[in-house]
């Protein structure tokens, strides 16, 4: 069965939308674009016309590929003491000259709509309360969309950035699944893959994960975005895998959407949060 990523996002963008139509005010994401990388700026282009169309604000920054880091860094200083914006996205990757750790932990924590600051990683980590990276957050959505056992099972994530790998790990931790996390180091990759009750590819490899890899009725989540002869193609062999899997995310219209939805929901708990701040600054 196809996990349909696009139906169960734009399900969630009319939540949000109802949800931004009923606060008391305008809610507003800041996107930060430096340089012209082509896949950036398409992403970006998409964000911005979900936010659109849940009726979210969007101030474009777009800055030269030779901007300096204390030009990046002072727009993210306007941009977190700025009341009217809620969140603040800095579209990776950035130009090799920036310092991407620095430029992404100067993001306010409370607007950091991609939950890539170490406070939010922190927070995941812990378990605490935290905005959740946009990508894992859409994975553990869609399952829980289909009702997919995730408790006692075997999860296998192949990939371990700090962008999906590592936070979907934990989530799927959090949900109970006994979990394995995959690189390209791991030794018999096809052994450890077959245990896979839930095996999730974010890996950036076209096809790699072919069916002789998966178990029988393994629910096979597809993370990667691959361009291969002008198509959009993804980490596992659909065509294949899919006769195996019980589940399956098609590439495109899997895991994309559900990454864009997830973060409008991220940009709307961004602006609760900054609400609740701005409450407990008035009673002390
Ligand atoms: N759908 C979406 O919205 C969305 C969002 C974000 C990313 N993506 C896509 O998801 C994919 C992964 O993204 P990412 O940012 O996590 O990429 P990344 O930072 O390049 O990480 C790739 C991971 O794959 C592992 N890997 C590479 N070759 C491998 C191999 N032969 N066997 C096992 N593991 C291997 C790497 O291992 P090492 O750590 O050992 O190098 C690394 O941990 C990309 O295709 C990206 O475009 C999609």
């Amino acid at each position: 069965m196809i996990l349909d990523g696009k139906k169960t996002s734009e399900w969630i963008v009319k939540k949000v939308a109802e949800e931004v139509s009923k606060l008391s005010d305008p809610i507003t994401l800041a996107i930060i674009l430096v340089g012209k990388n082509p896949a950036s700026q398409v992403y970006v282009r998409n964000k911005g016309r979900a936010c659109n169309e849940a009726g979210i604000g969007v101030k474009d920054y777009f800055l030269d590929e030779n901007a300096t880091q204390k030009e990046v860094l002072q727009l993210i200083v306007e941009c977190n003491r700025d009341p009217a914006i809620n969140g603040i996205l800095v579209q990776l990757p950035l130009p090799s000259h920036l310092d991407q750790d620095l430029i992404i932990n100067t993001i306010d924590p409370k607007k950091d709509v991609d939950g890539l600051t170490i406070i939010n990683q922190g927070r995941l980590f812990s378990g605490m309360e935290a905005v959740i990276p946009a990508t894992p957050k859409g994975v553990i959505t869609l399952l829980q969309k289909y009702f997919i056992d995730i408790s006692g099972k075997n999860a296998l994530v192949i990939g371990r950035s700090n962008l999906v790998g590592k936070p979907l790990a934990l989530l799927l931790m959090q949900k109970n699944a006994t979990v394995t996390v995959a690189h390209s180091r791991t030794a018999n990759l096809k052994e450890v893959a077959k245990r896979a009750d839930i095996l999730v590819a974010a890996i950036g490899k076209p096809k790699f994960v072919t069916a002789d890899m998966v178990k029988k009725g393994a629910v096979v989540v597809d993370v990667g975005i691959n361009k291969v002869e002008g198509k959009i193609v993804g980490d596992v062999d659909f065509g294949e895998v899919k006769e195996i899997a019980s589940y399956i995310t098609p590439v495109p219209k899997g895991i994309g959407p559900m990454t864009i939805a997830s973060l409008l929901e991220n940009i709307v708990i961004c602006y609760k949060m900054q609400i609740q701040e701005r409450e407990r600054q008035n009673v002390s």
